[in-house]
């Protein structure tokens, strides 16, 4: 959906905010907001630019930086951390050769931490975009990525 389309959706109310960023973000294939997108919210908003823009950078579920078209969040809360996240974000930053926070070369995976996912059960747990993966090893996390990889 073109971004016009998606703010058009919305009433012109400033509480309306969070709802079209992330809107916009979840239709960018790069999963970030483009000084654009902060520019036309603020307008059918009449909002201050500089408003939206502290909005985005505040909130760690925006970004303003295109991300990979994967991301990857990693849960680093306690349930998870005892159960050995710590090993499933080395292997996943061996496989994909990136730090947290970065974003492969080939644009397709971005790596982030994530507090818990609500699915603490299945620890240690990440998500790649919408979906949960739990019960996680380090072969499980080659098998994840591989196919992911076959999805580019
Ligand atoms: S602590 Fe990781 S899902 Fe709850």
């Amino acid at each position: 959906m073109e971004r016009k389309e998606i703010i058009d959706k919305y009433e012109r109310k400033p509480e309306n905010i969070l709802l079209i960023l992330h809107e916009i973000q979840e239709n960018n294939p790069r999963h970030y907001l483009a000084e654009k997108d902060l520019k036309e919210v603020a307008k059918h908003l009449s909002l201050p630019e500089s408003f939206v823009k502290g909005i985005a950078s505040f909130y760690s579920m925006f970004s303003l930086n295109p991300r990979g078209k994967f991301i990857i969040r990693v849960c680093e809360s306690p349930p998870c951390h005892l159960m050995g996240s710590n090993t499933i974000l080395e292997s996943l930053a061996e496989i994909l050769n990136i730090g947290v926070g970065e974003t492969t070369e080939d644009g397709a995976f971005t790596l982030e931490l994530s507090s818990c996912l609500g699915v603490c059960g299945v620890a240690p747990v990440m998500m790649i975009n919408e979906e949960v993966y739990g019960n996680l090893t380090p072969e499980k996390i080659k098998e994840i990525i591989a196919e992911k990889r076959r999805e580019i």
